[in-house]
């Protein structure tokens, strides 16, 4: 079944079809699972990257789809994709993306951005880690973020809320099989007592729970506990965190949905590729295997999809390694 196929089959609360959405490191690891994810909920994906290339592609046989582009293998699966180049430590890089995403879509939207792009490095400690290891470390994995969601915001400001699709439901408390002659849920009712005065639609909402767009950002356990060996990484993903919840007060009165999450130890992914077995084996997770970067789409798709009332929200996916 195609990618076009598998979306139109899907019930609005699992369905992206019509939303726009852009991925930052986009070609290798957890940024190519979740493009893959939302391209075949229905989502016109903008894959961005420094280079459409899967990290370690030239390593890999050329058999099977782990060496086609991200944005080749989801327009080749029946999706809606392009790539488009962009280094998040570069501020016109980001504008300019957001740009031909809002164009790329068709709606003159940005409903979904994912800020992915990160780096890491296994120092052995601060006494070991130079200043320009700190420097490349915030560039990318925190100012790379500011950027993104301020850009982001800016464009999400423009535009009106829009129902999250399981709006498109009935509650279920109500179901029936007759099909609903009202679609939308209905609004939230002021809570006895709440000094909010409006629930559920504002005025000028066209969607029972409206947002006007959902950012993810991809932190790390590391932003929530220490971890061995990597000292400016858990300092950037910390500043990933914390930002996430700021931006996220500021904009919750305006409907914009900022979430953050941070994966636990992953198997098969770049970036982990090449550490030691001694530093793996400080690295093991209560869940007695890895989790992949699939795992992580999967939380992705829950703040996409139909989370409105997440935002400042951290959700580990670490197979309880921050549970102890
Ligand atoms: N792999 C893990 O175990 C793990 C665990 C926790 C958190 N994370 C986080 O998840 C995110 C993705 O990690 P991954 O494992 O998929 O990594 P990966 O190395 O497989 O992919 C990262 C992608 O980011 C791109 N990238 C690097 N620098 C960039 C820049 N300046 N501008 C734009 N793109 C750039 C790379 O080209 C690559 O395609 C990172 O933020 C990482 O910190 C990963």
């Amino acid at each position: 079944m195609s990618f076009a196929q598998f979306a139109k089959s899907l019930p609005p609360s699992l369905s992206l079809v019509g939303r726009t959405a852009l991925i930052t490191g986009s070609s290798s690891g957890i940024g190519r699972q979740t493009a893959l994810h939302l391209a075949r909920a229905g989502a016109s994906v903008l894959c961005t990257d420094l280079q459409p290339e899967p990290l370690g592609a030239a390593k890999v046989p050329s058999e099977g789809s782990r060496h086609v582009p991200t944005h080749d293998l989801i327009t080749s699966l029946g999706g809606h994709a392009a790539f488009h180049p962009l280094n998040v430590t570069s501020e016109s890089d980001f504008r300019s993306a957001i740009a031909e995403s809002v164009t790329f879509g068709g709606k003159n939207r940005l409903d979904i951005l994912v800020n992915n792009a990160g780096i890491t490095h296994f120092s052995g400690g601060i006494e070991h880690e130079s200043v320009d290891v700190l420097d490349r470390m915030m560039q990318i994995n925190i100012k790379g973020v500011w950027l993104g969601t301020k850009l982001a915001i800016q464009q999400m400001m423009t535009q009106e809320p829009i129902p999250f699709p399981a709006d498109l439901e009935e509650d279920l408390d109500s179901f029936s099989d007759v099909p609903p002659s009202v679609p939308l849920r209905a609004a939230y009712t002021a809570q006895a007592g709440s000094p909010n005065t409006t629930a559920g639609r504002l005025a000028g909402d066209k969607g029972a729970r409206g947002s006007r767009g959902s950012i993810v950002q991809i932190a790390s356990i590391h932003g929530l506990i220490g971890g061995p060996s990597e000292p400016a990484y858990c300092a950037s993903k910390g500043a990933v965190v914390n930002l996430t919840r700021q931006v996220a007060c500021d904009y919750a009165p305006h409907r914009i949905n900022i979430n953050a999450i941070a994966p636990g130890y992953l198997a098969g992914t770049a970036m982990v590729a090449e550490i030691t077995p001694e530093l793996a084996d400080q690295r093991r997770t209560y869940w007695p295997h890895q989790g992949s970067a699939r795992d992580v789409a999967n939380g992705v798709m829950f703040f996409a999809r139909d989370a409105p009332w997440c935002t400042g929200s951290i959700l580990p996916i670490d197979g309880g390694t921050t549970a102890r």
